[in-house]
């Protein structure tokens, strides 16, 4: 058994309202995923649902249902948007369930025994919104709490507490020679900057259950819970754990499920957004450091989506329901702008116009165009049989491979898509340059047609293997327009030569129909 390529997304609040960020996030991990399972790897990509915590507490009791009740309505939406997006997860996550609760408490009892936690009294002012408390860096200049924080008021609480003073050296120690754990750059830098300008507090790591009781018990105190971001991290080894991982089990004496067992942790990429970093790349190693766990290799942390250059938000209705785009414009036009559009660090902003344009010039004019009419002239012109091989673009071929491949390793997914089009935007080049309609009206130039009508159809067959991660339904139809069996979902396939003389294709159909003009039922 070998160790899987191990992908994890941030798990969601489950009482929060889907929209095209947490889809962003889900799409660009399963890009990852897929490319890394078509270049060869056996790959293991999990999301999930965060389902504790105050707020879902509230908001189940004002609904009048228990909480968990309302956590299981609410997870049949975002199980449901995960299909929508044809998510290729092996498994699925929720907090609540036992088989991850089992592992939280595991790892409280075993930190808790190795005297990382501490019991103290705590006076201060308490953002129910937020589920924290604040600070005094936290007030406006005329001493109020930003309106963001909802509710605040002041409160005298016993808690436990992780010590985690001792703990900032070798973190920053840690970053330092490891460049690639925080990435982009940027971000860690600003997590660099903040463990060296700051001290790090201990973390409050428990709520009393007298006040919060929709959380994980701490199995040496049943008067506290859990706080919520202490269970919810713990979500990328309860899984492994489930599924067996020795790593796992080893480090906590957990007993993994009957049936496989998964070689996971450490994770290759942890995907999450810009504004959970800290979290992730501060907290999060430090609790893996105490459980005695080794680090994820990545944090790779993206940016957030705006819609017309606005914060998306229900109550001002700015807002991009994945679900509707998708119903209109396809499963794979969705994936292609939100991975075209931004690469994954800076901010991006949705825009209607924009979604359409790519939509109309690169696929519709630019890859849907390049397929049709490469596959209706193979068929009106020899009869949808392939002709001698020939190799007129295959270097131009082979230069595309060979930087998908580098893109795709290094997680450059917008990266990535440009070389690909540029191999689009050469093979429409070539039917403008060689003219075979042109061709096809002299008979004495039959040889010079089969030759382009070859190198345009490999051309596509290789477009299809490079961009099944990317729009795995739109590649499937091309390798089915070209009578191909199966997905194009292996990388070494894109070796070009693939098509074979005598081949017969299949039935050439419009990859992405004019919006004025409804798709045919
Ligand atoms: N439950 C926590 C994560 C726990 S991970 C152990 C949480 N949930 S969330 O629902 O608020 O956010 C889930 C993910 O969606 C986060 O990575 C967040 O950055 C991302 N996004 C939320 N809004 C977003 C945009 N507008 N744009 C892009 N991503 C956004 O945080």
């Amino acid at each position: 058994m070998s160790k899987c390529y191990y992908i994890t997304t941030a798990i969601d609040y489950v009482n929060g309202e889907p929209h095209v960020g947490h889809a962003y996030e889900k799409v660009i991990a399963d890009v990852i995923a897929r490319g890394r399972r078509s270049l060869g790897s056996e790959v293991f990509f999990l999301t999930g649902l965060d389902e504790h915590g105050q707020k879902v507490q509230q908001a189940a009791l004002a609904q009048g249902k228990s909480p968990q009740g309302y956590c299981d309505e609410l997870s049949a939406g975002w199980k449901a948007l995960a299909a929508k997006l044809e998510l290729t997860i092996n498994d699925f996550v929720r907090t609540t369930e036992s088989r991850h609760k089992e592992v939280v408490q595991a790892i409280l009892k075993k930190l808790n025994a190795a005297g990382h936690f501490y019991k103290a009294g705590y006076k201060g002012f308490y953002s129910t919104k937020e589920e924290t408390f604040l600070t005094e860096k936290d007030r406006l200049p005329d001493g109020s709490f930003p309106a963001s924080y909802g509710e605040v008021t002041e409160l005298l609480e016993e808690n436990y507490y992780f010590k985690l003073k001792d703990q900032q050296t070798w973190l920053i120690d840690y970053i330092e020679k490891h460049p690639e754990f925080i990435q982009p750059d940027n971000r860690r830098n600003e997590v660099l900057g903040f463990l060296k300008n700051n001290e790090l507090e201990d973390l409050c790591i428990t709520r009393p259950a007298n006040r919060l009781n929709w959380g994980i018990p701490i199995p040496f105190d049943p008067e506290f819970v859990t706080y919520v971001w202490f269970d919810a991290l713990v979500n990328y080894v309860s899984i492994p754990g489930a599924h067996g991982d020795t790593a796992v089990t080893g480090a906590l004496q957990t007993r993994g499920a009957a049936g496989e067992v998964k070689e996971l942790w450490p994770a290759d990429v942890h995907v999450i957004g810009k504004d959970i970093v800290k979290f992730h790349a501060v907290y999060w190693p430090i609790m893996l450091k105490a459980i005695g766990l080794p680090q994820p290799k990545q944090i790779l942390a993206h940016g957030w989506w705006q819609k017309d250059g606005e914060k998306l938000s229900k109550t001002t209705g700015n807002v991009v329901d994945p679900i509707a785009v998708i119903n209109e414009w396809g499963l794979d036009a969705f994936r292609f702008y939100v991975v075209r559009e931004l690469a994954i660090g800076p901010d991006g902003n949705w825009t209607d116009a924009g979604f359409e344009s790519r939509y109309t010039s690169e696929l519709a004019n630019g890859l849907g165009n390049l397929v049709n009419r490469s596959l209706s002239m193979l068929k009106r012109y020899r009869n949808g049989i392939v002709p001698e091989r020939s190799d007129e673009l295959a270097a131009d071929a082979a230069k595309a491979v060979a930087e998908t491949r580098g893109h795709l390793e290094a997680n450059e997914l917008q990266a990535a898509l440009v070389s690909i089009w540029s191999l689009v935007n050469r093979g429409n080049q070539y039917v403008e340059q060689t003219a075979p309609f042109k061709l096809a009206k002299d008979p004495a130039q039959a040889k010079r047609l089969d030759e382009v009508l070859y190198n345009l159809a490999e051309t596509c067959r290789v477009l299809a293997v490079l961009l099944w991660p990317f729009l795995p339904g739109t590649t499937g139809k091309i390798y089915a327009q070209l009578g191909l069996s199966g997905e194009p979902n292996n990388f070494s396939k894109a070796t070009w030569g693939g098509l074979t003389a005598g081949h017969t294709i299949g039935e050439p159909a419009p990859l992405f129909p004019r919006k004025d003009k409804p798709p045919k039922a």
